[in-house]
């Protein structure tokens, strides 16, 4: 049987999943047109899998990396503490695979961490494996519950007829389920409120366009897909009433790293007296990090802004400059929205305080 399968159109689409001791991974560099879930079962493949963006998305990279260290020790022999080691170095060298979301190195410590209590309550290497491998499902279950938290605090700040603009692909695609900037949506559908989402399309490897605009249509949500040198005249026009994104971090001063495009999309905001909003779980709240400054920027090929696609849109040779994230600061951000509820600014006491209660 092949290790690829083609989904039938009608199945509800999960950005990865475990199954059969492997992890069934949606290949996001197809979508929209192909559906092909692949099947890893070694932490290099799944390493690749998130530097190529075939799952992207700051919380899948997490809840995947965490079944990347599951598979580096599935059939490990060795004792207990040897164990601990091979978790630490696997967790390590998944770590390398991209620089900006601190979900993925979250949900890494947390393998390491269950690894070493493990070890500490005598766990036996059989016993530690199954309760590693139920640590990246309960990874990923509590994903999905707490992105239902952040919808229903997000759907607070909208009202039925709104139109809200979105950037780039914070939906169920870049997470267990629902998604976090895109959950509101999905929580509107299910109660009768209107909502008209305006998705940019998100240069240079259209996340906008091939996963929310996707996602949105297949859930049935009203959605219309711009450019994103479209987003100011659509709010010059008075038809986007707030701005909501996903983030990759938020540093512990509420400057918010995210897709390349999400700044120039808060300073129109800004300029057009539309509240920007940025919805994320606590893992993405970094307050090790004091400021956006300190938030490492990915950068990425230059072939994907003039080679994208397989069709050159550039002279060959030309200098790129390809930033796969920017830092919106965080005086453009009117609210950070979480499963512990909204806050507002002044973001360093409040974001802290999200962690004491
Ligand atoms: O490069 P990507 O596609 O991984 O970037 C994704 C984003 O920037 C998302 O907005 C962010 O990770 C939040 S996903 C809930």
């Amino acid at each position: 049987m092949s290790k690829e399968q083609q989904l039938e159109k009608s199945e509800v689409l999960q950005s990865l999943r475990w199954e059969d001791d492997a992890l069934s991974l949606l290949d996001q560099r197809l979508l929209p047109e192909e559906s092909i879930y692949l099947r890893l079962t070694t932490p290099e493949q799944v390493w690749e899998a998130i530097r190529e963006l075939k799952v992207r998305g700051a919380p899948a990279i997490g809840i995947a990396a965490a079944y990347g260290v599951v598979l580096g020790v599935d059939d490990f022999a060795g004792s207990a503490q040897d164990l601990v080691a091979e978790v630490e170095r696997h967790a390590e060298y998944l770590a390398t695979s991209r620089p900006t979301a601190v979900n993925l190195f979250w949900a890494l410590d947390r393998m390491k961490a269950r690894a070493r209590d493990l070890l500490q309550l005598g766990s036996t290497t059989t016993e530690m494996v199954k309760a590693l491998l139920e640590e990246a499902q309960l990874i990923q279950a509590e994903d999905e519950a707490t992105n239902r938290l952040i919808g229903e605090h997000a759907l607070t700040l909208f009202k039925d007829g709104m139109g809200v603009l979105t950037h780039c692909n914070a939906g169920g695609l870049a997470t267990a389920k629902y998604g976090t900037a895109l959950a509101p949506f999905y929580l509107a559908l299910e109660q009768g409120i209107h909502l008209k989402v305006f998705a940019d399309e998100t240069r240079p490897v259209l996340q906008g366009a091939r996963l929310t605009a996707f996602e949105l249509q297949q859930a049935g949500v009203d959605v219309t897909l711009i450019c994103d040198n479209m987003a100011g005249h659509v709010m010059s026009k008075g038809w986007i009433q707030a701005v909501i994104v996903g983030t990759d971090r938020v540093a512990a001063n509420g400057d918010v790293a995210n897709k390349i495009g999400t700044y120039s999309v808060a300073v129109l905001a800004k300029a057009h007296n539309i509240p920007f909003y940025v919805a994320c779980p606590l893992s993405t709240i970094d307050l090790s990090t004091p400021t956006g400054a300190d938030i490492p920027i990915e950068e990425r090929h230059p072939d994907e802004v003039s080679f994208g696609f397989g069709k050159r849109t550039a002279p060959q040779g030309v200098a790129v400059y390809n930033p796969a994230f920017d830092i919106t600061p965080n005086h453009l951000v009117t609210a950070i929205i979480t499963e512990k509820g909204i806050v507002t600014a002044p973001y360093d006491q409040k974001l802290k305080q999200l962690f004491n209660n």
